[in-house]
């Protein structure tokens, strides 16, 4: 008897919470893609060889990086200069 006021209560937020409980979960979901991208985004150190010793700007870079150079980019390479603020020196 004490559970007749509560019960239309339940009734509605149980279909409110099932509807939270999936967005919960696609969200996430959503995350979690984000972070696993994140992380599959493995940038190669710069080699500690004498060429790359001695070059110390991205200009100097793209001259064997750049399109044209002697070892050009990968195609899916970040188009993006400023080799730095991903490549770190080992
Ligand atoms: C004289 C030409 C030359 C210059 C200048 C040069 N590189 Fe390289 N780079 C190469 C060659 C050749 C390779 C591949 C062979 C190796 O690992 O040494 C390479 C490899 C790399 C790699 C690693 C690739 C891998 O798969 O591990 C990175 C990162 C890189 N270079 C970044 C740079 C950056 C940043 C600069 C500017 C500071 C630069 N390079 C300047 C010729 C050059
Ligand atoms: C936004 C971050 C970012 C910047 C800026 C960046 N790189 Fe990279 N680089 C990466 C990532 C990520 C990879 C690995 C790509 C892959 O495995 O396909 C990579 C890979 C490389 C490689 C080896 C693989 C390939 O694609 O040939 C070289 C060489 C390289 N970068 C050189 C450079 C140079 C030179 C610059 C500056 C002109 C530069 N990168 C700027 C993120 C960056």
């Amino acid at each position: 008897m004490r559970d007749s006021g509560r019960s239309p209560v339940e009734a509605g937020g149980g279909g409110r919470n099932a509807v939270l409980a999936i967005a919960l979960v696609v969200a996430l979901g959503f995350s979690a893609c984000l972070v696993a991208y994140t992380l599959r985004q493995r940038k190669p150190p710069i080699p500690a060889d004498p060429g790359h010793l001695k070059s110390v700007e991205a200009p100097q870079c793209l001259s064997c990086h750049g399109p044209l150079g002697t070892q050009p980019r990968g195609r899916n390479h970040p188009l993006n200069d400023r080799c730095f603020n991903c490549h770190e020196r080992t």
